[in-house]
């Protein structure tokens, strides 16, 4: 298939999202410290570029989540393929991810790893497809919502193709 893209946020529009988001974490805690997930592999360009707007002590940690079954699968049918090597009981947490769609992944994980006991736990997306979602789960932190369409770029892959744009583009067919 030839893909076609088309641009739908330029690197300004991200680098004012990401502003946004780091001002919205910093007004929330402070001087606090907070250990920041991210959940591989959708959202390593966001996590690098966020992190270097917060100016809270960060400890950074990664997260790798496959699903398995139909994908009409509960939350339950979602496993960590690489967990976190950091102990976050007690601790303010924030799961990074690259796109809320079904939602299925994001609860799945908020659940494994709201069951350690973080003294809080907050979610930073970069895009929010709200109306695509199947399970109830709201990002905290959210950088752009759209309605709905395929989107690669600045991290986000087709088949593992275009992470490396640095802009974020909508794919169509022709
Ligand atoms: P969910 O479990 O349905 O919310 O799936 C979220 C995950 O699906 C994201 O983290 C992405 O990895 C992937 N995904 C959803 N929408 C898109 C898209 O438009 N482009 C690329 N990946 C997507
Ligand atoms: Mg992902």
């Amino acid at each position: 298939m030839a893909e076609k893209l088309r641009k739908l946020f330029d690197e300004g529009d991200i680098r004012e999202a990401v502003k946004r988001l780091a001002g919205d974490i910093a007004r929330d805690f402070d001087e606090e410290e907070i250990v920041f997930v991210s959940i591989l592999k959708g959202s390593f360009m966001f996590m690098s570029d966020l992190l270097r707007e917060v100016k809270s002590p960060v400890v950074v940690d990664f997260v790798r989540a496959a699903s398995y079954g139909s994908a009409t699968a509960t939350s339950g049918q979602v496993s960590l393929t690489k967990d976190l090597e950091t102990e976050i009981a007690g601790r303010n947490v924030i799961i990074v991810e690259d796109i809320i769609d079904s939602g299925l992944t994001l609860a799945a994980v908020r659940d494994i790893l709201l069951a350690r006991r973080p003294r809080s736990l907050k979610i930073c997306a970069l895009v929010d497809k709200k109306a695509r979602r199947e399970v109830e789960i709201e990002g905290d932190y959210v950088g752009f919502t759209i309605d709905d369409g395929f989107i690669v770029g600045y991290g986000i892959d087709y088949a593992e193709r275009f992470r490396n744009l640095p802009a974020i583009f909508v794919m169509e067919e022709g």
